[in-house]
């Protein structure tokens, strides 16, 4: 059974075929039945726009339909414990697409559950973004070694997930972080130790010299709410305007996950400005989303 917690579940020689096919499914807008009459179980435990609706659609496309479950509706948020969720989720549906907190309780639930689970986001991860993001530069530059992609900000889960995809391709990665915001340590030397070409910088404009692509995301991740204020002084630096910019390549693009704050991690000039591709990346959820439940269900 074929399963997404991390990027690093992909099969590396498969990664530019789910591509090819993600670009496909899109220039098509391709309505298949590879899930006719299956049931994805949709478990979110935090807010979500882009996720929630592209994995509804692509589910409808591809001839299945979706149940969507928040803690403020289920016995999840009366302390069901997450193993019994999913092993009665897995009676009654053949997916379940989770948004979490805790990673480990996405692997709980991955053990405990019969049919296939995909991390719809949790604190560690968001696999499913990065893979559109990579969906978003391969529309444009196919070619990925030589590559050099610049992360700006919180060495979150979005930081996660591109570390993890740079063990996959062949870009360099350079990240650039505040003091005590680093990325994982163990992430970054497990993918390091897999090949992946990984640097880091404290000072932003080491990390966007001659970048072809500068990626941010917000300072204050969902669920460190208690931290806005503080976040918000320390990485003031790090905010992607038009003054770092100038340091990239000349036709740099800049990309977002969104949902964006305007003046904190990124200017509204910036956001707004032609090397902004963020509108194509929101849309690469859907066209990807489709690859990856194509992927999972043409599993054993
Ligand atoms: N980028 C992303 O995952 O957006 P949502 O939180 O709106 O799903
Ligand atoms: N790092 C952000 C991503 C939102 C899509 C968060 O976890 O809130």
């Amino acid at each position: 059974m074929r399963q997404l917690l991390t990027i690093i579940d992909f099969p590396k020689d498969n990664i530019l075929a789910l591509l090819n096919r993600a670009k496909e499914l899109k220039i098509q807008r391709a309505i298949l039945d590879i899930l006719k009459d299956k049931c994805a179980v949709m478990i979110f435990e935090k807010h979500s726009t882009r996720t929630r609706i592209s994995f509804e659609v692509a589910v409808k496309e591809l001839g299945g339909y979706s149940i969507f479950m928040t803690p403020n509706d289920s016995q999840l948020g009366r302390d069901e414990p997450i193993r019994d969720t999913a092993r009665v989720v897995s009676r009654y549906g053949h997916l379940m697409i989770v948004r979490t907190f805790a990673h480990k309780k996405l692997e709980e639930l991955a053990k405990y559950s019969n049919v296939p689970l995909i991390n719809a986001l949790s604190d560690e991860y968001h696999p499913c973004q990065v893979m559109s993001d990579l969906l978003t530069i391969y529309e444009r530059t196919p070619d990925f070694s030589g590559l050099k992609i610049a992360w700006v900000g919180d060495g979150n889960n979005m930081a996660h997930s591109w570390i993890n995809a740079a063990t996959m391709l062949p870009f360099t990665l350079h990240l650039s972080c505040p003091r005590g915001y680093e990325p994982d340590e163990d992430i970054v030397q497990r993918a390091r130790s897999l090949g992946a070409k990984i640097l880091f910088s404290y000072d932003p404009i080491e990390a966007v010299k001659d970048a072809d692509y500068v990626n941010t995301d917000v300072w204050t991740s969902m669920g460190m709410e208690n931290e806005r204020d503080i976040r918000t002084k320390v990485f003031l630096p790090y905010q992607v305007n038009m003054e770092l910019l100038n340091n990239a390549k000349k036709d740099v693009k800049v990309m977002h996950c969104l949902p964006a704050h305007r003046e904190e991690e990124i200017t509204e000039e910036v956001i707004e400005s032609e090397f902004s591709i963020v509108w194509d990346q929101a849309e690469n959820r859907l066209h990807m989303q489709k690859a990856i439940l194509e992927w999972i269900f043409s599993g054993d």
